[in-house]
């Protein structure tokens, strides 16, 4: 693929500021469209069953509003298809979901659940909105993925990241290295996520064949220092240094 991947930001975290008060401001919409003045290709909303961050009505605003891609993050519940078949994102991402969970830990069980994700898809698709499923870079999982008909795979870079502190994430990085080659093997989109920085998401820019990161929490954390027209554009600046730098410089040249 010649193409940089898109840059797409997950805002959940503006609504999570509102939220700690149970106030109107800020709002994730206003943060939307900032988002996509510093070069957002997409914007990334996760509506959770118990409705922590985003709400029904921030979901249903930023469909008319934004002007980017909107992608909807969700469990694959009846409650979640049929919002998504009201509002029609413009994808679904299904992702699992724990009310306990700080963030989205670990991926979709796919290969675990393949009937219930299958139908999900399929509802979804027939509506007209595409379908990506936030897993493990595991080939049980990728191929489920491709066996229930989504376009697209994100996979989960969240372990990646961890050990990126440690290690550079190196052994993490072969691993997603051979997800990318099993998703495009089979035909699916690749997209990642969960965890990216603006120091860890280098190697993975480097990967090649990435269609899309979406990236939350590193992004709005800067956004409250220097503001989060400039935070987005600094993380797009990156990515396309990145890209276009042909040095990886703790890997080496660049195969
Ligand atoms: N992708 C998915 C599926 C997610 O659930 C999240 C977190 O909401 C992200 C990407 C972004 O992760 P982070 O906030 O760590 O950048």
């Amino acid at each position: 693929m010649k193409d940089r991947p898109r840059i797409c930001v997950n805002i959940d975290h503006v609504a999570t500021i509102r939220q700690a008060r149970r106030t109107d401001v800020p709002d994730p919409v206003t943060a939307a469209a900032l988002c996509e003045l510093g070069g957002a290709d997409g914007i990334v909303v996760h509506l959770r069953e118990d409705r922590r961050h985003i709400l029904d009505r921030d979901l249903r605003l930023l469909r008319k509003t934004v002007k980017t891609q909107l992608n909807l993050e969700m469990g694959a519940t009846d409650e979640m298809v049929g919002i998504a078949l009201d509002v029609r994102p413009d994808w679904s991402t299904l992702v699992p979901e724990k009310r306990e969970e700080l963030t989205t830990e670990g991926g979709l069980d796919v290969a675990g659940n393949r009937e219930r994700i299958a139908s999900v898809v399929k509802r979804l698709r027939e509506g007209g909105i595409r379908t990506s499923l936030f897993i493990e870079a595991t080939p049980a999982q990728i191929e489920s993925a491709a066996q229930v008909g989504t376009d697209a795979v994100e996979l989960h870079t969240g372990r990646y990241a961890e050990t990126y502190r440690k290690d550079r994430g190196i052994q993490e990085l072969e691993f997603l290295r051979q997800g990318r080659d099993l998703a495009l093997e089979k035909g699916l989109i690749f997209n990642a996520g969960h965890g990216l920085t603006y120091r860890n998401v280098r190697p993975i820019v480097h990967l090649g064949g990435i269609h899309e990161l979406n990236i939350g929490h590193d992004i709005i954390a800067r956004a409250v220092l220097v503001g989060l027209e400039r935070a987005v554009q600094e993380m797009v600046q990156v990515c396309v240094e990145s890209w276009q730098c042909n040095m990886i410089p703790h890997l080496g040249p660049v195969g």
